[in-house]
């Protein structure tokens, strides 16, 4: 109920605003071509939300309208476009995030198919401006009479609409864009995972295509994959999430907490049944007395790389399983790695 109203309010305030394109609102990585040179935007639906995107006139012939054209979806950014937060964000340490501090922060929406409600559950990750990374189960194992719809990003805090952001109450008063809910066109689930295997765990992760290519903003941003990395022993990772969603509650803010990769064996004693690997699985634990459910399953795991001149958040694990936990500090969670499913997700891929 509370989201469908959130969503007609986005509507309205944003048909006052259609606006068309021009060279220099494109961002670093996109072209200001024709609509009919763009093909991944040109034969893509033209919903409401894809011309209010592109700045797509509905009333003149769609393919001389000249856009600001994405990269296609079977590419993954660079390092100078993924992973970026907005300059200084990532400074505070609180639990509480501060607005847009991880842009490619996905939130799932499913669809009861009785009440015909929307209900928030798992989170994902933004991999490109098509693909959405998030665990198998995810999809494979929620209840029957949930199906998934579509994918909130931009989002902050749950409560606020583009109505009551004077409300907004970030210290420094800054605050969040509004998020856009993209249908999912097609998931894909890894092969090997088990539909509702007790014992097993394992490829607990899936790729969701979106219905169309988003762009990137302030609020909106991809999240690096990279093919190698290096170790991860007493690298300081991050996770994030509106907290513990499968209950039916969550926070209204985007929290996130610091995690650590503790020894293989750690989660091979704590899980016994699971049959922990450490070949595809990372096992972490909470820093400094972080409550491990600020994590959503399906969430990223993260690491940052820091060089001379740059710096930029990448993506090494999915929230997996290990969150009954949930306040125990201390305790281990298992991630499905990223690094050893590379392959199988830039394959998925497709402009
Ligand atoms: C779906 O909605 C029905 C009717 O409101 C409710 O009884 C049921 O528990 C819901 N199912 C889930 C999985 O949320
Ligand atoms: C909804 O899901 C439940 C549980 O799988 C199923 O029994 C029921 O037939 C579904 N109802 C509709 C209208 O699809």
């Amino acid at each position: 109920m509370f989201f469908a109203l959130k969503v007609c309010f986005l509507f309205l305030i944003q048909a006052f605003f259609l606006a068309h394109s021009a060279p220099n609102d494109c961002q670093p990585d996109e072209k200001y071509i024709r609509l009919d040179q763009c093909p991944h935007v040109y034969n893509t639906e033209m919903t409401g939300l894809m011309r209010r995107e592109y700045g797509i006139d509905y009333f003149q012939y769609l393919g001389p309208q000249k856009i600001c054209c994405p990269k296609p979806g079977n590419e993954l950014p660079n390092t100078y476009i993924c992973g970026r937060s907005p300059a200084g964000y990532r400074i505070a340490r609180g639990q509480e995030t501060s607005p847009n501090e991880f842009p490619w922060m996905a939130m799932l929406l499913y669809m009861n198919n009785t009440s015909m409600e929307i209900i928030p559950s798992c989170a994902g990750s933004l991999i490109n401006n098509r693909y959405v990374l998030t665990a198998a189960h995810c999809l494979s194992n929620m209840p029957d009479a949930l199906t998934l719809k579509s994918v909130r990003l931009g989002e902050h805090n749950i409560w606020e609409t583009p109505f009551n952001r004077w409300e907004c109450s970030d210290r420094s008063l800054r605050c969040a864009v509004p998020h856009i809910d993209v249908d999912v066109e097609k998931s894909f689930v890894h092969g090997r995972y088990k539909k509702g295997a007790q014992r097993l765990m394992q490829h607990d992760i899936a790729l969701l295509r979106l219905k169309m290519p988003v762009r990137f903003s302030k609020g909106i941003r991809a999240i690096c994959l990279l093919r190698d990395h290096p170790a991860l022993t007493n690298a300081r990772l991050e996770i994030a999430g509106w907290g513990k969603m499968e209950n039916g509650w969550f926070s209204e803010v985007l929290r996130r907490g610091d995690v650590t990769e503790v020894h293989p064996n750690r989660c091979s004693e704590m899980f016994l049944h699971l049959q922990f690997n450490f070949k595809t699985q990372i096992c972490a634990r909470g820093r400094n007395d972080v409550d491990t459910c600020s994590g959503d399953s399906g969430g990223p795991l993260m690491a940052t790389m820091k060089g001379y001149h740059t710096e930029f958040v990448y993506q090494v694990g999915i929230t997996s399983f290990g969150h009954s936990t949930c306040g125990t500090i201390g305790y281990p969670a298992v991630y499905t790695k990223t690094k050893a499913f590379f392959n199988w997700i830039v394959r998925r891929m497709k402009a």
